[in-house]
């Protein structure tokens, strides 16, 4: 049994976080993790296997659509699927021994095992009570699978069991057109699997800008993904092939099937909590399973707080990881803060997909008065040299004050080119700033000047 500052339960990008931030502020910290690796879901079968697999197979697209364009001759590369499988788990090693090393270097002590909280103040792993006088929950989520269907992760998996199939799918059906099922999605079509991808709602990835998932799901089709929308699934049966989609087209309830040799049931997550003892204590509980919160991430059990996709909120490892920071810094009497307006949301398919702030939707149902600059990548020459003219962006900014509202990117580097207008939306910036502002020619980066131009008297290249 030990004495410590601060105990957060779970070692993922929000509970790593704020355990290295309250160990670097000078509280005595632990974390307690069940897992053999640190990292969490994001780490070990979550964000970074898949960009290892999107890497890999984006590498296998570029050599056998565009190698030969840029005079690049020679046999094509074929795919060894299990030592690609091995470059997916060193890259998953060197990250997750990354963390391993950041507890020992800021001396957060790994507490493992399976934490519960046995009373306020206490956390359980193992046999041992340790006592802390603050204690965060960074437990995470799970795959939120529809009723009635049993994941086996070999045939009917869940992410987890696509990040490590056996073999390469001949066939394969998603369910869900969310950002996991268009990832993997992807990884597969990629590699030469024929992928129809099933949705409930009449549109690919909910939230988003519609125009922006429209033109993303015109490109993920010729990229030979196929889709089904406005399906509610009903019923996913194994067969002797693989396993049997039933769903019923919401329009007109008419059913409609298919089968495959792998499903992927890609439905969304939720919260997880099981295990530690909330109902006991009596923690205030929110929608769908979260974990309630006030502004400072306090539970309703006083020294007990919450983070991460646990708590409400988008779940996204660099949401929970602001979380961590800020509740670190609120234990340690500082002042923590997540401005949920500027959290950036990106899918890693090809071309990327980055969003920021409002989308034309949600503008036009607060009846704001807003303007629209656009800039086409087909414009941008950089883009074009790399056969990635393909997308836009989106600039939304307030009819009259110029602000910048929202931004939204399909194209080349979307996910790094988003952070320039997170910074400015941080600094309450108008489209002007950014127009204003010297871009390097040529980068991707000046698509986004442009659609800031555009906002303005006009972009130059349109
Ligand atoms: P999601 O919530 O993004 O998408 C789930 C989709 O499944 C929705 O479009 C929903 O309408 C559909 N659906 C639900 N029930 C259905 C039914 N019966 N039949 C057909 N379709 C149905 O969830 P997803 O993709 O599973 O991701 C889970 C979480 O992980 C999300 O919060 C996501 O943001 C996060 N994530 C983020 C990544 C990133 O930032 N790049 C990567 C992977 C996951």
């Amino acid at each position: 049994m030990a004495e410590f500052d601060v105990i957060i339960i779970g070692a993922g990008p929000g509970g790593y976080v704020a355990a290295i931030r309250a160990a670097q502020l000078g509280l005595k910290t632990a974390c307690v993790e069940a897992r053999e690796t640190l990292g969490g879901t994001c780490l070990n079968v979550g964000c970074i296997p898949s960009k290892a697999l999107l890497n890999a197979t984006h590498q296998l697209h570029e050599v056998h659509e565009n190698f030969e364009k840029m005079g690049l001759m020679g046999a094509k590369p074929t795919v060894d699927w299990d030592r690609m499988l091995r470059y997916k788990d060193d890259v998953i090693a060197g990250n997750t021994k990354g963390i391993e090393f950041l507890f020992k270097k800021n001396k957060v002590t790994w507490l493992k095992g399976w934490g519960s909280i046995p009373a306020p103040g206490q956390v359980k792993v193992g046999d041992e009570v340790h006592t802390a006088k603050n204690i965060v929950i960074a437990t995470g989520s799970e795959a939120s699978v529809l009723p009635g269907i049993t994941v086996d992760e070999e045939v009917i998996v869940t992410s987890t069991g696509a990040l490590a199939l056996p073999k390469i799918p001949k066939s394969m059906v998603v369910i869900g057109a969310g950002v996991i099922g268009l990832e993997m999605g992807s990884v597969y079509a990629r590699l030469g699997a024929e992928v129809t991808v099933v949705e409930y709602l009449d549109a690919i990835t909910p939230g988003m800008d519609a125009e922006v998932a429209k033109s993303f799901q015109r490109i993920l089709q010729k990229q030979g993904l196929k889709f089904v929308l406005g399906a509610a699934v009903q019923v996913v049966e194994k067969t002797a092939k693989g396993a049997k989609v039933t769903w019923k087209l919401r329009k007109d309830d008419s059913a409609g099937e298919i089968e495959a040799d792998v499903v992927l049931v890609a439905t969304g997550r939720r919260p997880y909590t099981a295990g530690l003892g909330l109902e006991a204590l009596g923690v205030e509980m929110g929608p769908r399973g979260t974990v309630k919160t006030d502004d400072h991430f306090r539970t309703s059990v006083p020294g007990l707080y919450a983070i991460g996709d646990a708590i409400a909120g988008p779940m996204l490892a660099h949401k929970a990881e602001d979380e961590g920071m800020a509740v670190a810094e609120i234990m340690a009497g500082k002042y923590g803060h997540v401005n949920y307006g500027v959290i950036p949301g990106v899918v890693y398919t090809t071309p990327e997909v980055a969003a920021v702030g409002l989308t034309e939707e949600q503008l036009k149902d607060q009846g704001r008065a807003y303007k629209v600059g656009k800039f086409s990548f087909m414009a941008n020459a950089r883009a074009k040299a790399v056969f990635q003219g393909e997308g836009f962006v989106k600039m939304l900014a307030d009819k009259e004050t110029d602000r910048i509202l929202g931004c939204h990117i399909i194209g080349p580097g979307a996910g790094d080119l988003i952070h320039e207008i997170c910074v400015a939306m941080e600094f309450g910036a108008a489209a002007q700033d950014i127009a204003l502002t010297c871009h390097a020619h040529p980068t991707y980066s000046e698509a986004v000047r442009e659609a800031a131009l555009a906002c303005g008297d006009g972009a130059i290249h349109a």
